[in-house]
């Protein structure tokens, strides 16, 4: 089939260039014009394992295209799936702007039939308002699905390749047909597609992020309440996760939730509730507990100090949002350092692959080591925002040579206290009580 994607960052690339890797012939557009240099050139501008050699190997093999001109994209594509950002608006609302804008373009480059699908993540009525858009400016034949991304920042190739499931939301059974020919590559041991109308799927996509988050909100609550109570969350959370009911998928505590997804998509649903007059208290509740998760362990890392931060040499490890990409929207670490660079303290910070976009953020306010160890070097306390891999097994011996002061604060609980208090560590997790 011929498809064009418009948007290339993490959905839009991952799809099209899975798309092209199941035998499509893919044109990718983007506004951003070095984005799409880079691209033609087989460079992928964000951390995605395994997405630059799909990329590589399909626009060697000729299926796969980068192009601005979304005119010469549309034209030559059946199917034109929507992958633009929904960023929040300042009240919690996701800003459909750049998706509308697209149609409207995709509508004025209509010369014969297509299908429209919004994969971008849009509030409940969003596509309806794509249709109206386009046909503002044509009298030509077209049809709008919704087919939400459920892709995680990571794993995003090999979730797109073998989905848990395809969501198809459609106003008539045929583009249902197509949209499932389209995917059916990618559920080859058995028909994983839903067909559902397109509100329910729109709906669908964010009821997902909101469940997954209220996990995390939930399991923060109880991690607190571990501390005051003298309970350990890590043998809480064995204990519930063992009961198939409830499953051991998204249990674990830390400083709260991040990334580009869960914070907007929660607040943008809460705010889907007061349009409608059905207030969502959950969600809400959800949204409070992350936000104050990353206080709670702020307040840590301040009372240990007594406040005197003013001069302190913090090392940082972890800057993305969670491990495995370069992602830092909406990071918890974002405000742990800024909170520390706010109280006078110097920053040392290391992460695998986001220090480019750490640069971009913080400029020169904070010093870039070049391993892990290196932040440590003359550090009053080590703080770990990002539970890579890398900092799992550290070497504390070569920590505690660096170190200057002697205190963990770990907001991933990565490891045994009582090891770390063996070797004259003091250490703060979450939810592990006295
Ligand atoms: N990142 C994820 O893990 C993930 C997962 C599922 C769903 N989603 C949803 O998918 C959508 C895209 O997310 P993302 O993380 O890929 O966003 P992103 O910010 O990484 O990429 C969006 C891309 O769209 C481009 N763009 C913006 N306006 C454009 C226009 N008018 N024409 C062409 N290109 C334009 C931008 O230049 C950018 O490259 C969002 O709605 C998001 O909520 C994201």
């Amino acid at each position: 089939m011929n498809i064009s994607v418009i948007g290339t960052g993490y959905v839009g690339l991952v799809s099209g260039a899975c798309l092209a890797g199941s035998g499509n012939n893919v044109i990718c557009v983007d506004i951003d014009e070095d984005k799409i240099n880079s691209l033609k050139q087989g460079r992928v501008t964000f951390y995605e394992p395994g997405l630059e050699d799909i990329v590589r190997k399909n626009i060697k093999e000729g299926r796969l295209h980068f192009t601005t001109d979304l005119d010469y994209a549309v034209k030559n594509s059946l199917i034109v799936l929507i992958a633009v950002g929904t960023p929040p608006r300042d009240d919690g609302s996701a800003d459909t702007g750049a998706v509308l804008n697209v149609a409207r373009s995709i509508g004025e480059s209509l010369e014969g039939y297509k299908v429209i699908v919004t994969k971008s993540t849009v509030p409940v009525g969003t596509t309806e308002l794509i249709r109206d858009e386009i046909r503002k400016v044509t009298d030509i034949e077209f049809d709008v699905a919704s087919n939400p991304e459920f892709l995680k920042e990571g794993a995003a190739v090999e979730d797109f390749m073998k989905p848990d499931r395809v969501l198809i939301g459609v106003e008539n059974q045929s583009t249902g047909e197509l949209l499932k020919e389209l995917y059916a590559p990618f559920m080859r041991s058995m028909d994983r597609a839903l067909v559902v109308s397109v509100r329910s799927s729109e709906l669908a996509k964010y009821t997902a992020n909101a469940m997954l988050a209220t996990r995390i909100s939930f399991m923060n609550e109880i991690a607190n309440l571990c501390e005051v109570v003298g309970a350990n969350i890590s043998e809480v959370r064995l204990a519930i996760g063992s009961d198939d009911r409830i499953g051991r998928h998204f249990l674990f505590p830390g400083i709260g939730y991040g990334g580009s997804c869960f914070p907007k998509d929660v607040k943008a649903l809460i705010n889907t509730g007061s349009e409608y007059g059905s207030e969502l208290f959950v969600c809400r509740a959800v949204d409070e507990v992350n936000t104050r998760q990353r206080e709670l362990f702020w307040t840590k890392i301040h009372d240990y100090f007594n406040g005197e931060l003013k001069g302190k040499k913090i090392a940082v490890w972890g800057i993305s949002f969670k491990p495995k990409t370069d992602d830092i929207r909406e990071a918890p670490s974002l405000y742990i350092i800024e909170r520390l660079l706010s109280e006078g303290a110097s920053v040392r910070v290391h992460d695998p692959v986001a220090m480019n976009n750490a640069n971009f953020y913080f400029g020169d306010k904070v010093y870039y080591a070049e391993s892990n160890y290196n932040a440590c070097e003359g550090a009053d306390a080590l703080v770990i925002n990002t539970e890579w891999n890398e900092y799992r097994q550290p070497d504390f011996n070569r920590i505690m040579q660096l170190m200057k002061g002697r205190v963990i604060f770990d907001g991933r609980n990565l490891y045994k206290p009582e090891r770390l208090k063996d070797i004259g560590l003091k250490y703060f997790g979450v939810g592990i009580g006295n």
